[in-house]
């Protein structure tokens, strides 16, 4: 689809990755953009920008009750973007309990499921496009972000049953398989890091050519992709020395 005079609603838009999505989208000439954070207030720089296109919106995308009230204020959304993503770094069997592991499945693959139900009669008016923010990870099991990388993985699943679903109404589904970028999340990772900005023009750049599938984005995501496709085992089995941190 195009991007030009789309309106898009993008998930956790107040900062990273997100926030490289609005203004990208800005600059390829949207006609609106629904700006959904949990806490809207951390929306106060983006809105600085004074662009009139930008219509705050709340949204904890683990909150059923604002997932609803987003699909219903935002009746003409045509490119949902379900950015908004949370890693606890820290071992399946390492971490203190399994609270972490639970908020990653309610924000990773929960979310991006709710919105994506709640926006599928929308998208039907006029097709749309869904954008779901993965992860190499979602290939590739690393411990030290072990449950990260399982609610990413199952993402990456639910992200092809939607596409095969969402097909019948003429939705565009992309994922998007990143390795680390730099932001909050990503500075967690080793470095050398992606620019969010290397990361958003692939995507953004796939929905334009009407890529309705996986897109690796970046540089550094598609060397280690290629090496993963080539040797699976060497490269799974250079991630398995990476354990978590004992306290
Ligand atoms: N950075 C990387 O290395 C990397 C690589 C591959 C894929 N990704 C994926 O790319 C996406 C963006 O990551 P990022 O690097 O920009 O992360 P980030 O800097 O940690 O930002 C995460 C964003 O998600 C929002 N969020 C978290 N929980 C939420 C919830 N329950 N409801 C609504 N919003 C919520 C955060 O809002 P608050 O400000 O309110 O916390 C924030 O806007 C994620 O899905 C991530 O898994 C990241």
């Amino acid at each position: 689809m195009k991007i030009a005079n789309a309106v898009a609603l993008v998930t956790g838009a107040n900062r990273g990755i997100g926030r490289t999505f609005v203004e990208e989208l800005l600059k390829r000439g949207v006609d609106k953009i629904y700006v959904a954070a949990r806490d809207t207030a951390s929306l106060a720089d983006l809105l600085k920008l004074g662009d009139s296109r930008l219509v705050p919106l709340p949204l904890d995308v683990t909150d059923a009750d604002q997932v609803a009230a987003a699909a219903s204020v935002a009746g003409d959304v045509t490119l949902l973007i379900n950015n908004a993503g949370y890693a606890a770094f820290d071992g399946a069997i390492s971490a203190p309990n399994m609270d972490d592991a639970r908020a990653e499945m309610e924000v990773n693959y929960f979310g991006p499921l709710a919105l994506t139900r709640a926006f599928a009669p929308v998208l039907a008016k006029t097709g749309g496009a869904v954008v779901n923010m993965l992860s190499m990870l979602s290939l590739i099991s690393l411990p030290m972000a072990a449950t990260y990388s399982a609610s990413k993985a199952a993402g990456l699943s639910l992200t092809r049953s939607i596409r095969a679903e969402l097909g019948e109404q003429g939705t565009q589904v992309v994922g998007v398989l990143a390795v680390q970028a730099d932001t909050a999340m990503g500075a967690k990772m080793p470095e050398p890091r992606l620019s969010p900005v290397e990361v958003v023009t692939d995507a953004l750049d796939a929905i334009e050519a009407g890529t309705n599938d996986e897109v690796v984005a970046g540089a550094q995501s598609r060397g280690i992709h290629q090496a993963f496709t080539a040797d699976p085992q060497k490269v799974q089995g250079m991630m398995l020395t990476k354990l978590p941190k004992r306290a």
